[in-house]
C-alpha cells in the first residue's frame, strides 16, 4: 500500500496555486452529455474523482480526449448507453449525477447506488422526489436506481425538504431540457451550483437564480457544445490556508476567488491569523499564538462542512477550548480518533466536537478516514514533532491534486512511499 510520511515541524512559506473545484468538475463533466455535442472543459483538477467520472462517460459511449493535464474534450454525440456500471459508480458519490444527465438527455437512466465518503446515512430521497415531480418514474432494484419517463419530462415546482447540493445539481441537470418552467426552492447556494448553472447556460440552457435559494429553469429543446473553465477549488484553498496558519507560516494562495473564502477567513482572523486579500489571491500569515473559537458548519454561505476536519487541527493547538458543531452531516467526526493519536485532546458528543488546545502534537501512525479527514491528518502531521505516517491516502488523492508537490514547494517534508500491507 502507499502511505504519506511527514516529517513535522517545518514552517510553510511561499506560493501555492489552487486547481479547479472538484465538486464543480464532477457535476460539469456529466452535464456535458446533455449537449449531445463536443464540450471542452478547462481548469480541471488532476484528481482520481475526475478520472472516474470521465471513465463513466467513456463507458456510456462518449469520447473523452485529454488535451492537457487540466483540459479535456468530451464528445457525447455517440453516447448510446444509459446504464452506469456498478464497478465505476461505487467509486464515488458524484456518479449519481449521471441520473439527472442521462434522464435529461434520454428520458431514462440506470445508476447503481453511489459510493463516496461515509458520514452516516446519505439518503437520496430529495433527488428522487424531484425527479418524480418532473414526471419520471423511479425504482430501486438490486441496488440500482432507475428513472424513466414515457411522456417526457415536464417542468415543475420542487420545494426541497433539506438544502442538498447533490439534489439541487441533479434536478438542474434533469430540468434543463424538460418542457416548461422548473422552480427549485430551498436550493443549495454553493459556488459550484453557480458554476454548473454558468456551464449549462453556456451550452444554451436558461437557468436563473443560481447562488440564491430559488433557481428557475426554463427548459430548452436542444443544447450545444461549449468551452468552459471551472472555478477554483474553495476547499483546496481553505485547506492550504489552514496549513499555512497552523505552521505559523506565510503563504500566498493563488488562483482563488476571495469571496468564496469569506466564512473561512473570518474564523481564521478571529483566531489571530493575518489574512490579506488580493484580486485572485490570499496571503495567510501568523506570528501570534492562536485563540480558541467556535464553528458551526452550515450550507453555503455558512462555514463549509468540508473544512471542519482541517479547522479541528488548528483548534487543537489554540489557547483555550474550541468547538465544532456539525450542521450538515449526521456523523463527520470519525477522523477525531486519529487526531487523538497525535496528542489532540478532543471529545465528541453527537454532532459537537470539543478541542482543548495543547502545546504540541507528536508524530504517530494514523489513517485517512475520508477525504477531508485525510487532509486534516496531513496538516496535523505538519505540526507534529517527529515523523507521522498516513495510510489510506487514496481518500486524499480522490480530491487533492499533487498535494505533496504543492506542500513540499512551500517547505513541507512529505514523502509518498510504498510499504507492505502489514506496515506498522
Ligand atoms: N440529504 C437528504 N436527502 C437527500 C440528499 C441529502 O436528507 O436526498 C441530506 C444529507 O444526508 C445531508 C444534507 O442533506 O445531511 C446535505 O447533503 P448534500 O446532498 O448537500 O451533500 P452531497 O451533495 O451528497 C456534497 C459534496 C460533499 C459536501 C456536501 C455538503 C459533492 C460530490 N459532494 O455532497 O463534499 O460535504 O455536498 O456541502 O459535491 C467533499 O468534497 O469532501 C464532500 C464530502
Amino acid at each position: 500500500m502507499d502511505i504519506f510520511v511527514v516529517e513535522g515541524g517545518k514552517r510553510l512559506e511561499g506560493t501555492i496555486t489552487v486547481g479547479g473545484a472538484k465538486n464543480a468538475a464532477v457535476a460539469i463533466i456529466p452535464a456535458a452529455i446533455l449537449s449531445g455535442d463536443i464540450c471542452r472543459i478547462e481548469n480541471l483538477p488532476d484528481i482520481s474523482d475526475v478520472s472516474v467520472i470521465s471513465q463513466i462517460l467513456i463507458q456510456l459511449g462518449a469520447k473523452v480526449t485529454q488535451i492537457s493535464k487540466s483540459v479535456i474534450e468530451i464528445d457525447s454525440r455517440n453516447v448510446n448507453c444509459t446504464q452506469v456500471s456498478q464497478e465505476l459508480a461505487k467509486n464515488m458519490r458524484a456518479s449519481y449525477y449521471m441520473l439527472g444527465a442521462l434522464l435529461g438527455r434520454f428520458n431514462r437512466a440506470k445508476v447503481p447506488m453511489p459510493g463516496g465518503c461515509y458520514f452516516g446515512v446519505r439518503p437520496i430521497d430529495q433527488h428522487l422526489k424531484g425527479f418524480e415531480a418532473l414526471g419520471a418514474k423511479t425504482g430501486l432494484r438490486d441496488g440500482v436506481i432507475s428513472l424513466t419517463t414515457d411522456k417526457g419530462l415536464k417542468g415543475a415546482r420542487i420545494s426541497l425538504d433539506v438544502v442538498s447540493v447533490g439534489a439541487t445539481i441533479n434536478l438542474m441537470l434533469g430540468a434543463v431540457r424538460a418542457e416548461g418552467l422548473t422552480i427549485i426552492e430551498r436550493a443549495a447556494r454553493e459556488p459550484h451550483i453557480v458554476d454548473l448553472a454558468n456551464f449549462l447556460n453556456s451550452m444554451g440552457a436558461d437557468v436563473r437564480g443560481a447562488g440564491t435559494d430559488v433557481i428557475k429553469i426554463r427548459g430548452v429543446k436542444k443544447l450545444h457544445g461549449a468551452t468552459y473553465s471551472i472555478i477554483p477549488d474553495q476547499i483546496e484553498a481553505g485547506t492550504y490556508m489552514i496549513a499555512a496558519a497552523a505552521t505559523g507560516g506565510d503563504v500566498t494562495i493563488n488562483n482563488i476567488i476571495p469571496k468564496h473564502m469569506e466564512s473561512i477567513s473570518r474564523k481564521l482572523v478571529e483566531m489571530g491569523v493575518e489574512i490579506y486579500e488580493y484580486d485572485d489571491a490570499i496571503r495567510v500569515t501568523r506570528s501570534r499564538p492562536l485563540k480558541a473559537c467556535n464553528v458551526t458548519t452550515m450550507p453555503h454561505p455558512g462555514f463549509p462542512t468540508d473544512m471542519q476536519p482541517q479547522m479541528a487541527v488548528i483548534m487543537s493547538i489554540a489557547n483555550g477550548v474550541s468547538s465544532i458543531t456539525e450542521g450538515v452531516w449526521e456523523n463527520r467526526f470519525q477522523y477525531v480518533e486519529q487526531l487523538c493519536r497525535l496528542g489532540v485532546k478532543a471529545t465528541v458528543q453527537g454532532r459537537v466536537a470539543t478541542f482543548e488546545g495543547v502545546e504540541k502534537l507528536v508524530g504517530n501512525h494514523v489513517r485517512a478516514t475520508d477525504l477531508r479527514g485525510g487532509a486534516a491528518m496531513v496538516i496535523a502531521a505538519l505540526i507534529s514533532d517527529g515523523e507521522t505516517s498516513i495510510r489510506d491516502i487514496y481518500h486524499i488523492e480522490r480530491g487533492y491534486e499533487r498535494l505533496i508537490d504543492k506542500l513540499v514547494r512551500v517547505g513541507a517534508c512529505i514523502d509518498r512511499r510504498t510499504v507492505p500491507d502489514d506496515y506498522e
